[in-house]
């Protein structure tokens, strides 16, 4: 097995666990406060990755938005914001999205092989579309960015690839940041499907660190040997 990312998962979710509202409109789960510490994680990272049912719905343009957090890591050598990654299974990612149009980094599309011609086509030179496998591999797409030189990954959602990295072992450290309300309504997206995850009553997961955050509480857990304290 080739070597990975560090890779830490991130999400907001409410007191109920859901992760967006049940309508169109976009939730807004943290606080201003927490924005930037999510802003600083992302500083931090080679690469920041999330579905793409999440750049469609959300179109989020995934970019470091602190001044001065863009000028440190350019002052390292670095691009002032990680570079972007998404997976798809249909293909269907639109080259007008914020995802591609914002920031000169590198954007990967990991895409199912029975998609990558469609794709490319799609979306011409704005991304690089790297076939993934049927469906994309998530163990062999980490392993691919560590040979694109990303040694630290964010996972930012959704729900899906939350569940995939987790059930599949795949995640170092997790951020839960909780809003103080609840969302109340099972059409909206929960934080997880279904799956088999390795931590459960019988194997639980190590809580490393609790910080209020304005009326926002954020849960640190290590979910590996690997996890990085600092
Ligand atoms: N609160 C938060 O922190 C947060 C953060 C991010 C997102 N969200 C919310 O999460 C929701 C979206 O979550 P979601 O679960 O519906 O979607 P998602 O996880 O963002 O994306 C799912 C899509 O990713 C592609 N995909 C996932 N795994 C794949 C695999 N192994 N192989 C190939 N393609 C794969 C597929 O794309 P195709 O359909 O293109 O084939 C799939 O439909 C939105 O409501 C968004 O607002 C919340």
């Amino acid at each position: 097995m080739g070597e990975r990312p560090y890779i830490l998962l991130s999400c907001g979710m409410s007191i109920d666990g859901y992760i967006n509202g049940a309508t169109d409109e976009r939730l807004l789960l943290s606080n201003e406060a927490d924005f930037d510490r999510v802003d600083d994680v992302r500083a931090s990272c080679d690469a920041i990755l999330v579905g793409a049912e999440t750049v469609r719905r959300d179109n989020p343009r995934l970019m470091v938005r602190s001044s001065a957090r863009r000028a440190a890591r350019l002052a390292r050598g670095d691009r002032p914001s990680p570079i972007k990654v998404t997976v798809t299974e249909g293909g269907h990612l639109d080259a007008d999205a914020a995802f591609f149009r914002t920031g000169d980094m590198e954007k990967l599309v990991y895409c199912a092989s029975s998609t990558v011609d469609k794709a490319r086509e799609w979306l011409g030179g704005h991304a690089t579309v790297v076939d993934g496998g049927q469906p994309v591999d998530l163990h062999r797409l980490t392993e691919d960015l560590h040979e694109r030189g990303v040694c630290r990954l964010m996972v930012e959602g959704g729900g899906s690839i939350h569940t995939q990295f987790l059930a599949a072992h795949l995640v170092d450290e997790l951020h839960l940041a909780v809003a103080p309300f609840f969302v109340g309504d099972s059409r909206a997206r929960r934080f997880v499907d279904d799956a088999h995850f390795p931590w459960n009553p019988g194997r639980r997961a190590t809580l490393a660190e609790v910080r209020q955050v304005g009326d926002v509480v954020l849960l640190r857990y290590a979910l590996s040997p690997r996890f990085d304290a600092c």
